[in-house]
């Protein structure tokens, strides 16, 4: 009798169950996310709770974190619960999780003699950035345009492709895939624009799908526009003192607006992020000093310069009495040759007519 005591009390879960579960056998995480892998167990002899349990979680067959002892020791990113593996959850919660993390995991549960094992395979996505080179386009000018995907991860199934409206465009050739530092791939899509063909307000757009995405694709449209300038007054007058407001309309988000005297740079004026510029040159200048003067904006994203010029004419006040006095003086000398005239006629015309009169 007492031997039999002594016998279940040494090996009490010999003939109960002893098993681990887990929900998903493949988990799939996001870059620089944190990832929670189950893994959840019950004991044969839960009356002795986890004073004769050794849990251990290996990544690619190299222990990250291990409970022996009342004791959680883990690696710096690596997470087990104290309070949860009472209850019998030994989930691991990866944090910050990077590329290198991807591979199969294992949780191994021992509570002498039996030994339960979890397995889970970790996928690690990133999702690709994308950028257009150029952002901003004019509408009339061909140009080369690059969509960039960078910094996506698995490197198979993604798709960059250039779309006018709601049509992809011909000719998209297999992609370039290179790979980056942190093990991330980078892409890159070329088409050349021209206005040609192309309906004014169909916007042309690159599509990004990867997996990284659920099938839902990145849009980003470009801008296809034309900043305006306009400059006024358009025409000043020498010596005069003027507001000359020199003004960019349109779709650009940065641009330095300058007043150019000859090559000189006189003001200059960055907007930043904004839909309109304003440059002005206050009346104080005096326009004696402005030869050739023109309104210059630099607009990032564009590959030209976009100008305005001021016409100087000088001061009609200055002009102006001279040609009066001229065409005075003019008159003044034909009335009096006039009068010269009229009496020599005079003169000579009255004899004849006292003769006809005699006769
Ligand atoms: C297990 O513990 C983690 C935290 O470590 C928690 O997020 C998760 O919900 C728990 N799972 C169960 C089944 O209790
Ligand atoms: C995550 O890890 C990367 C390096 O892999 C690091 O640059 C980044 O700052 C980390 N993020 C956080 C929130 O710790
Ligand atoms: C590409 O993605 C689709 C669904 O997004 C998937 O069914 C297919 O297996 C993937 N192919 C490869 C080679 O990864
Ligand atoms: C293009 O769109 C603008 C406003 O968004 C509209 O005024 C113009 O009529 C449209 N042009 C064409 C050809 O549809
Ligand atoms: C400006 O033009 C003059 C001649 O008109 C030239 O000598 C000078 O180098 C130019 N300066 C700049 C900065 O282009
Ligand atoms: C625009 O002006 C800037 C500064 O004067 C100059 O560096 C740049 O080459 C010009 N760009 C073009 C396309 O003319």
């Amino acid at each position: 009798m007492w031997k039999l005591i002594v016998f279940t009390l040494i090996i009490p879960g010999s003939m109960a169950i002893f098993h681990t579960s887990t929900r998903q056998p493949e988990i799939s995480a996001s870059l620089h996310s944190d990832v929670l892998l189950p893994c959840v167990f019950s004991l044969a002899n839960s009356k002795n709770e986890l004073k004769y349990v050794i849990i251990t979680w290996k990544a690619n067959g190299v222990i990250i974190a291990q409970y022996m002892n009342g004791e959680v020791k883990a690696s710096s990113r690596a997470e087990m619960l104290g309070s949860e593996l009472q209850m019998g959850n030994a989930s691991l919660i990866l944090r910050n999780v990077s590329l290198n993390d991807k591979g199969d995991y294992e949780c191994e549960v021992y509570e002498v003699p039996n030994l339960g094992t979890v397995k889970v395979s970790l996928k690690v996505t990133a999702a690709p950035q994308v950028f257009l080179n150029p952002k901003v386009i004019g509408f009339d000018r061909p140009v080369a345009l690059e969509c960039h995907a960078v910094g996506f991860y698995p490197p198979g199934n993604i798709s960059v492709e250039w779309w006018s409206g709601s049509r992809p465009l011909p000719n998209q050739i297999p992609l370039q895939l290179y790979q980056i530092q942190d093990g991330s791939y980078r892409t890159v899509r070329h088409h050349i624009y021209t206005s040609f063909g192309m309906v004014v307000n169909d916007t042309l757009s690159c599509r990004v799908t990867h997996e990284s995405q659920g099938g839902k694709p990145i849009v980003v449209p470009l801008q296809v526009c034309k900043p305006v300038m306009t400059v006024s007054p358009q025409t000043v007058t020498r010596g005069g003192k003027h507001n000359i407001v020199c003004k960019l309309e349109g779709c650009f988000s940065n641009a330095v607006i300058s007043w150019i005297n000859k090559n000189k740079s006189i003001k200059q004026y960055t907007c930043m992020s904004t839909w309109d510029c304003v440059n002005i040159i206050t009346g104080e200048k005096k326009m004696d000093e402005f030869d050739e003067l023109f309104c210059k904006a630099e607009v990032e994203g564009f590959d030209m310069n976009i100008t305005q010029p001021v016409k100087i004419i000088n001061q009609g006040g200055d002009r102006c009495p001279w040609i009066t006095i001229l065409v005075l003086f003019g008159v003044l000398l034909i009335i009096s040759f006039c009068r010269v005239c009229l009496g020599v006629l005079q003169k000579v015309l009255m004899p004849r007519v006292l003769c006809i009169t005699q006769i």
